[in-house]
């Protein structure tokens, strides 16, 4: 997250810098544009050479160690928690029974697929359009949401969602981004003019990656809401978040470089319809209660046997060694402290427990909810 919040500000930065540049008279050959800039006490005159200067400055700036990180520790975060403890976060046999090793390597062709079809598209002929890429690109991550729900458990299907478009992001930056730049470098170190076209890649690929970002954190907390991975059509959500965060950056980049409001206004409308399908689609559904009653002791012997072999003072499950976000449940008071929680995890959705290992009955959950509305 802290990476990605760097990377997600030099990437809105040189966006929004590059609409703002303006032409002046006076400015050095190879300049495209220039903007005046002001921030912390001072004045920044910024220049943008449109391939390369006559020559290179000695101490140049490169921006890619935000990208890089922000991949490697998510790829290490997801291996640590999705790939070693898969059985827990990665998997649900509901939705289809995997072997860890079949899930681990779903996850990573995933990826790698998800990157060799993106590049394809971009170079193809659709590539030249912004929008028809744009709409292919969505298609795409459509697709692969629709697929990873239907694969992983929910949270394992939108950290995927994120992992997917965070590995073209970084991609973008470690294969094409990155290597353009280098060629035009060495070119000019020869005394030779580099090629026009390989900035003009990397100015696509910046563009793509601003358009991504806010989805992408999206998705990186998205395991912290049940109610979103745990929908039934939560590949539905994925696309909409995708759009509306797509549409948000449009506005505030557009906004930033002084685009007027009334030509900017039609985002609105799609980004408010995207949220109301949202909020429409996470309605919790009508509560399936119990008929009858539910005494303290049965609803407290549910909570026993289905969650304290991990939300206990010393829990019993292989995996987890203290309780979970500090929740216990093992005693009446307990029970009562978290009743809220309890019911937005384990009645209206089905979160917990955690990939259903302690084998919850739909009756129990409705047994919980009876006893939940009572208090
Ligand atoms: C196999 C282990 C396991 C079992 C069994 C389990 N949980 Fe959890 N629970 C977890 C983990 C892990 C988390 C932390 C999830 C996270 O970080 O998003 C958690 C988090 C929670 C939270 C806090 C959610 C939040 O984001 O604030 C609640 C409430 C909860 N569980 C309730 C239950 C209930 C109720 C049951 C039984 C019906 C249950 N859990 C069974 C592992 C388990």
């Amino acid at each position: 997250m802290i990476a990605g919040i760097a990377w997600i500000g030099t990437s809105f930065y040189f966006v929004a810098l590059d609409f703002s540049l303006r032409k002046e008279p006076g400015m050095p050959p190879g300049v495209g544009g220039e903007a005046w800039e002001v921030h912390g006490g001072g004045f920044y005159h910024v220049r943008k050479y449109l391939t390369a200067p006559e020559t290179l400055p000695k101490d140049l700036i490169w921006f890619k160690w935000e990208a890089y990180l922000t991949w490697v520790t998510g790829f290490l975060l997801l291996v640590v928690l999705y790939y070693l403890q898969a059985d827990s976060y990665l998997i649900d046999p509901n939705v289809m029974p995997l072997t860890q090793w079949q899930a681990i390597g779903i996850s990573v062709a995933s990826l790698v697929l998800g990157w060799v079809l993106y590049t394809a598209l971009c170079k193809s002929p659709v590539g030249r359009s912004t929008g028809l890429l744009a709409a292919c690109l969505f298609a795409m991550l459509l697709a692969f949401a629709y697929g990873y729900t239907h694969l992983f458990s929910g949270r394992g299907a939108f950290i995927h969602i994120g992992a997917l478009i965070g590995t073209i992001m970084a991609a973008n930056v470690f294969m094409v981004i990155i290597p353009n730049q280098r060629k035009i470098t060495a070119a000019l170190l020869k005394g030779e003019k580099p090629d026009p076209r390989l900035g003009a890649i990397g100015k696509q690929r910046s563009l793509h990656n601003t358009y991504l970002t806010l989805p992408v954190l999206a998705m990186m907390v998205s395991n912290h809401f049940p109610m979103i991975t745990d929908n039934a059509h939560a590949w539905v959500l994925a696309g909409l978040i995708i759009l509306a965060g797509g549409l948000a950056r449009h506005f505030l980049v557009r906004t930033e470089v002084g685009d007027r409001h009334a030509d900017l206004a039609w985002t609105i409308p799609l980004i408010c319809t995207a949220l109301a399908f949202g909020l429409i689609i996470t309605q919790p559904s009508k509560l399936v209660l119990f008929q009858g009653e539910v005494s303290d002791a049965e609803a407290l012997s549910i909570v026993q046997t289905r969650c304290a072999a991990c939300h206990a003072e010393h829990p019993t499950d292989a995996t987890i060694k203290v309780a979970p976000k500090g929740v216990h449940l093992e005693t009446l008071d307990q029970l009562k402290r978290y009743a809220a929680q309890i019911e937005v995890q384990a009645v209206q959705n089905k979160a917990m427990p955690l990939a259903n290992r302690t084998g919850m009955l739909d009756e129990e959950r409705a047994k919980l909810g009876t006893w939940i509305a009572r208090q």
